[in-house]
């Protein structure tokens, strides 16, 4: 092994998402949002769970923070729940919602952390949703109408921003295949609402600028690294066919080149042509200052012609994780390579990687090496790539703490900090050790490769 150093200023992180560790669900004022309607619903979440507790972070937060500082991260990624802050989704701000948050960055900044702040990470209000949700043009407005509410009130602290956590997860699993809130199976409600969120990050974007213009914003996109089975000519099709499904839907745009012709082509087919405007792709092309990546794993896929989109996914070939991730560590250099070369070395912010890894705690310790290994195998191809001239200043590990995983209920833990559901206990595991290590070092001892 040999230590890989990381560039000077180079920032360590971690991950969360308001949602799945905030809890008070029903406390001072917060509305409802899609999440706590879909966990409602039987049969939606393993076990019927929901994030009514999760890890009780509204309660913990200035614990939780003080292990932050103990573990050494210099900055850290949360998402501010729009229920909290808007109960209806627009309106008068909810004072005490907006409090939380204003305390919550005050106690990361006293203990040297730098917040990184997500708009969305998938909890729509609910009164929203019942008005047509991301299918209604209006909540695109909305959305940065709520965006300028924590401008105001935290952006002279906070300043770096991301708009959506991955649309395409909110388009895909939430409106396409039904598999997270709201629940949509219809690609007629999904084409509307794939323009309206990219449309609504081109908004915020604006609203930024006019009302923090020292900022910095980015959103960040859900990738796996897309491989062809072989090197046959259809396989190759198909490989850039599940790129702009998945990702050149998402970047094309933000980087002024529209949508994907052939992602057009399909929403219309299926009768969810995507409602663009004149005017609406300058908007969601407003410049940006950083690229979020978020990424697990890597996806073979192959030429499939009885599918509509023309391609599928192939059978892993590598060791299944939890959630179906291959283990595939080389991914995450991969496609920041990828990335890179496609949109012209943008600035990239690491904004997830993480494993899921159940190891359960014996004797009081955690002692998930799965992880570990991964994530070095992860470090190792991400500095390579920053040797081979990518722009990578930051990253962030999925998750501070084992959190409510969406569908998944509590069901997957990603945390390097194990949480014990009975007692909301927080125990770090071996891996936070690890990262602790990288972070003092700011180097990681690499795999081998
Ligand atoms: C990402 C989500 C995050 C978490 C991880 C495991 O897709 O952004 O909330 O669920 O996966």
């Amino acid at each position: 092994m040999a230590l890989r150093r990381f560039p000077e200023g180079f920032e360590w992180g971690a991950a969360t998402a308001a949602y799945q560790i905030e809890g008070a669900w029903n406390e001072d004022g917060r509305g409802l949002s899609v999440w706590d309607t879909f966990c409602r619903q039987p049969g939606k979440v393993f076990n019927g769970e929901s994030g009514d507790v999760a890890c009780d972070h509204y309660h913990r937060y200035r614990a939780d923070v003080a292990l932050m500082q103990q573990l050494g991260l210099q900055t850290y990624r949360l998402s501010v729940s729009w229920p909290r802050v808007l109960p209806f989704g627009v309106g008068e701000p909810n004072e005490k919602g907006l409090d939380f948050y204003d305390r919550l960055v005050d106690e990361l900044i006293g203990a040297g952390i730098q917040p990184c702040v997500t708009l969305y990470h998938w909890d729509l209000p609910q009164a929203l949703q019942d008005r047509g949700g991301w299918a209604n043009r209006d909540t695109a407005q909305q959305f940065a109408d709520y965006g300028t509410v924590l401008y105001d009130k935290l952006g002279d602290r906070v300043t770096r921003w991301v708009t959506h956590n991955e649309a395409l997860i909110t388009i895909a699993f939430g409106h396409l295949f039904g598999v997270l809130a709201p629940g949509i199976r219809d690609a007629r409600v999904a084409g509307p609402a794939l323009h309206h969120v990219m449309l609504s990050h081109g908004l915020a974007v604006q609203a930024l600028r006019a009302a923090r213009p020292d900022a910095e914003v980015g959103i960040t996109h859900a990738n796996t690294s897309y491989e062809a089975v072989d090197d046959r000519e259809e396989s190759l099709a198909a490989l850039e066919l599940a790129r702009d499904f998945n990702t050149r839907a998402y970047h094309d745009p933000i980087y002024g080149r529209g949508y994907p012709k052939t992602v057009l082509a399909w929403y219309e087919s299926q009768g969810g042509a995507l409602p663009i405007q004149d005017g609406d792709l300058d908007v969601i092309a407003a410049p940006t200052d950083f690229l979020g990546v978020n990424l697990y794993s890597r996806q073979r896929v192959k030429a499939d012609p009885s599918v509509s989109v023309g391609y599928r996914n192939a059978p892993p070939t590598l060791p299944v994780l939890d959630m179906g991730y291959e283990a595939a560590p080389f991914a995450l250099g991969d496609f920041v390579r990828w990335v890179s070369a496609e949109y012209d070395r943008p600035k990239i912010y690491i904004t997830e990687n993480g494993v899921g890894d159940d190891t359960p705690k014996v004797d009081g310790e955690i002692d998930d090496h799965l992880r570990i290994d991964l994530l070095r195998g992860f470090l190792t191809g991400l500095h390579a790539a920053i040797e081979d001239g990518c722009d990578v200043r930051a990253y962030y590990v999925w998750s501070l703490l084992d959190n409510f995983e969406w569908a998944f209920g509590y069901g997957k833990r990603f945390g390097i900090v194990h949480t014990d559901y009975a007692t909301l206990e927080r125990t770090p595991k071996r891996s936070a050790g690890f990262y602790s290590d990288v972070i003092r070092q700011n180097a990681v001892d690499d795999d081998g490769t």
